[in-house]
């Protein structure tokens, strides 16, 4: 999110500097059984251990769920962090600063320094904390937000403020500088900077942690805009961030379900009233940024949209963002509300109990998305169920593979009596999938996956091959490019364990291949392990000069030799013979 990259050469030296174990036992306390340590899985409920962490591995497993990783991939998965606040949080444990590179985009001439850029947003919400308190137009806004019902305690809770009406209060206090690239300054024709909020009630935007990254303001009165907003910052970006998830996490840190409603008032009330569960999207539509961030705590999202015709048309256009994001194990409901409400003044009027009702009644998103789908269609006419499947088959072709995509194409299927409905994945990822499955066959696990197994969980045994001065090319054997890849990343990379190595492959089409192959029993002792490497590279290479040997045999027959096939050929035959 901020800053510039952070370096290969760090990450690799902190997994290099951490120990997954220590690590591991300061948030789940582990137990040294043999060669592992293991505890009750945090990830899922059990009552006899299958959670394992190995040492020299530097990788962790679950028996029961099946969740495994290295020192990164647990800080995410533990404390719902993405990639770089668990590579920041990481480095705070190791005692280490995380270097960024220069940053590369054009606009990012004063980014600044991002801490110091945090703390001068805390100070400002400070400021309009105490305006809002002490500065005789602070008590009118308190009035105001007293006169719409505003508990002291929400106010207290959710920081709020009040930016006075003066033009350079800021200013007064705070470095223009800093000011201007919090986005917390305007600029008149005259090319003066000013305060960007005046005279409005002031609510502070904090990411998961609590730092404050962004404001929004609303004016005391009828004037316009009502609600103003921070514009992009290096801090704040309104397509990933929504309005009150810390202090929703601050209450419950895995919620049931997430409500998503429209406005900081509609949080602010929610809160009051006793439902501390939902978060507002800041003047933005709801993104899939927004549901990634949201799945991250949650198995449910309701979707809450007014009632009138924008608020109906918002719950349509959601669908969008939507069905990507439907994994297994993640629903999204649609809530809407009466004409003329929002939920601030809903709940006013009914309370906590007849608002969960309401909630409680909200639309599946399957009868939602059907529903609204064939509302002006004749289901009963042929023309018109063929449209239904033209509008829907879109959406549904973006779910991700599920038992609820299928279910989904099944109910398709039924309204539509359109029996040929393909539900599969696309081709390509089946056909990568086939081509890996020499190394994922059950049984005797072939010289081929012996060898990886042992690389990837001992990187150092990549000296063997280096030694054996293999030739690339005369490699050829079910597996090869995975064997290729696995060993270019050793080679370029030194990881030097198993829990490095993966960290080179996170996120790409190899990561599932390579934590299987972190995973195989090898049972090897340790003193064993360069003999059992270099017999299964033996093997390995005589089967792929005998592979290779067959092949440019059969192509000398037919098509004839190039001058490097002839060298290899010579090479090969040198080679049988000794
Ligand atoms: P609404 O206009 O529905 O207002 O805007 P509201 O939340 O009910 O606010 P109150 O009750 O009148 O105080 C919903 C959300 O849309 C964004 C804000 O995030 C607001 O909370 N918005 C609205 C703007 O960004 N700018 C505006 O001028 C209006
Ligand atoms: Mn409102």
């Amino acid at each position: 999110m901020s800053g510039g990259r952070i370096p290969r050469t760090f990450i690799d030296d902190l997994l290099a500097r951490v120990d997954l174990v220590d690590l591991i036992d300061t948030h789940v306390p582990l137990k040294k059984t043999g060669a592992n340590y293991v505890a009750r899985c945090p990830f899922h409920t059990e009552k006899t251990p299958s959670f394992s962490v190995n040492r020299n591995k530097q990788f962790y497993h679950c028996f029961g769920c099946g969740v495994s990783g290295n020192a990164i991939s647990f800080l995410m998965d533990f404390n719902h962090l993405d990639f770089v606040e668990a590579v920041e949080d990481l480095a705070t444990f190791a005692g280490l600063e995380v270097p960024r590179e220069a940053f590369e985009k054009p606009d990012s001439g004063n980014k600044g320094d991002l801490p110091l850029l945090y703390r001068t947003m805390e100070q400002v919400a400070a400021f309009y904390t105490e305006q809002l308190n002490t500065h005789p137009e602070g008590k009118k806004a308190l009035g105001y937000l007293q006169n719409r019902g505003v508990s002291g305690e929400v106010i207290a809770d959710y920081v709020l403020g009040y930016a006075p009406l003066a033009w350079k209060k800021l200013q007064e206090r705070f470095d223009s500088q800093r000011l201007q690239t919090c986005g917390l300054l305007g600029r008149n024709e005259e090319g003066d900077l000013y305060g960007r909020f005046r005279g409005r009630v002031m609510f502070p935007i904090r990411d998961k942690r609590g730092r404050v990254i962004g404001f929004g303001g609303r004016i005391l009165d009828d004037s316009l805009p009502k609600y103003l907003n921070s514009p992009e910052t290096p801090l704040f970006q309104k397509g990933r961030e929504v309005y009150g998830l810390y202090e929703l996490l601050r209450k419950n840190s895995k919620p049931q379900r997430i409500l998503v409603v429209e406005g900081y008032m509609d949080v602010i009330a929610l809160a009051q009233f006793g439902i501390h569960y939902a978060v507002a999207t800041l003047g933005t539509a709801t993104s899939q940024a927004h549901l990634e961030l949201l799945f991250r705590f949650t198995g449910e999202v309701v979707l809450c949209f007014d009632g009138d015709k924008a608020g109906r048309e918002a719950a349509w256009r959601a669908m969008e963002p939507i069905f990507p994001c439907l994994r297994d194990g993640r629903q999204v409901r649609i809530m809407l509300l009466p004409q003329n409400e929002d939920p601030d003044s809903l709940i006013r009027k009914e309370g906590e109990t007849g608002f969960a009702n309401r909630l409680q009644a909200a639309e599946t998103l399957s009868d939602y998305f059907f529903t609204r789908l064939s509302s002006e269609l004749n289901l009963s006419r042929l023309e018109d169920r063929a449209q239904l499947v033209n509008r829907a088959k879109p959406y549904l072709d973006k779910l991700p593979q599920s038992i609820f995509r299928e279910m989904m194409f099944a109910r398709l299927r039924e309204l539509t009596e359109y029996r040929s409905l393909d539900v599969s994945e696309n081709t390509a990822k089946l056909k990568r999938k086939y081509d890996r499955k020499p190394l994922q066959e059950k049984g005797r696990p072939s010289s081929a996956r012996t060898a990886l197994a042992l690389l990837v969980q001992n990187p150092r045994l990549v000296e063997l091959i280096e030694q054996k001065e293999i030739d690339w090319n005369e490699l050829d054997f079910p597996g090869v490019e995975l064997f290729k890849d696995i060993l270019h990343a050793v080679l370029a990379n030194t990881p030097a364990t198993a829990g490095a190595l993966l960290e080179i492959f996170r996120e790409k089409p190899e990561e599932k291949s390579v934590k299987a192959l972190a995973l195989l029993p090898l049972l090897v002792p340790p003193d064993g392990l360069e003999a059992e490497f270099s017999d299964a590279l033996d093997r390995l290479l005589a089967q792929s000069r005998s592979s290779v040997l067959d092949k440019l045999l059969a192509k000398e027959q037919s098509a004839g030799l190039d001058r490097r096939e002839k060298d290899l050929l010579r090479k090969l035959l040198a080679h049988t013979h000794k």
